[in-house]
């Protein structure tokens, strides 16, 4: 070996070239621990999420999977990263990275405003974001049971809510984002302009 080549490959010199291959090649894991960006284009049909029961979850970090297992389990257990719920149009939970925001065991709670030309976050937030009848999420998902990791459904110990499943149902069906909605008879219309007539009346109640 000549002195120039073995000055090439000093021990030094491969430690640096590690050093920048690890700085331009991040690994899958430290890809999928950035923090996870929530715009109203991360929003759309309640419909086109995998349903499980009665709601609908995806994953924003393609870990749906991960997702649907906890979801399924009989015993809980705890959302991954990326996470999505949703059990009405215009309200979502987004799980984001660990210790993130450990008092809401990292769920972030979103309210929207959907239309036919999407979403947009009327609110977002941790511990504080009310909805527009005045119940804060937190508040109600954080009386589940730990096993459930603040997810409500029916008979984890959270307050119910005063929707009946025929309701909830008639307003995932009716999700102006989705680019084709089933027709409705007579009888749940007049359901929907019911709820809707007492939400108008809540709503001015409110303020
Ligand atoms: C009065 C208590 C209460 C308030 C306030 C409340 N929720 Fe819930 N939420 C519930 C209950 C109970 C369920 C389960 C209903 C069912 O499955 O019949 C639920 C269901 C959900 C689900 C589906 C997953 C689950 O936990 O079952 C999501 C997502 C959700 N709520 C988000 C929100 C967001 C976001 C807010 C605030 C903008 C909010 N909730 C406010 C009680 C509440």
């Amino acid at each position: 070996m000549n002195r120039q080549h073995s000055r090439y490959f000093s021990p030094l010199n491969l430690i640096l070239a590690a050093l920048l291959a690890s700085v331009a090649l991040p690994t899958m894991a430290e890809q999928n621990e950035a923090p996870i960006q929530v715009t109203d284009e991360t929003f759309n049909c309640i419909r086109d999420m995998t349903k499980v029961r009665g709601f609908y979850v995806d994953n924003l970090l393609g870990d749906l999977d991960g997702t649907l297992e906890v979801a399924n389990s009989s015993t809980g257990g705890v959302y991954p990263p990326g996470s999505v719920v949703q059990l009405v149009p215009g309200e979502v939970m987004i799980k984001h990275q660990k210790d993130f925001n450990p008092a809401t065991k990292d769920w972030e709670f979103f309210e929207l405003d959907v239309s036919e030309e999407g979403s947009k976050i009327r609110k977002r937030g941790f511990v504080d974001v009310v909805n527009r009848f005045g119940g804060n999420c937190f508040a109600c998902h954080v009386q589940a049971k730990p096993q459930w990791d603040l997810i409500c459904e029916t008979g984890h110990g959270c307050e119910p809510i005063p929707l009946t499943k025929e309701i909830l149902t008639l307003l995932q069906k009716t999700d102006p984002r989705c680019e084709s909605n089933p027709k409705l008879n007579q009888e749940e219309i007049a359901k929907l302009q019911a709820l809707q007539q007492a939400l108008i009346a809540k709503d001015k109640a409110s303020k």
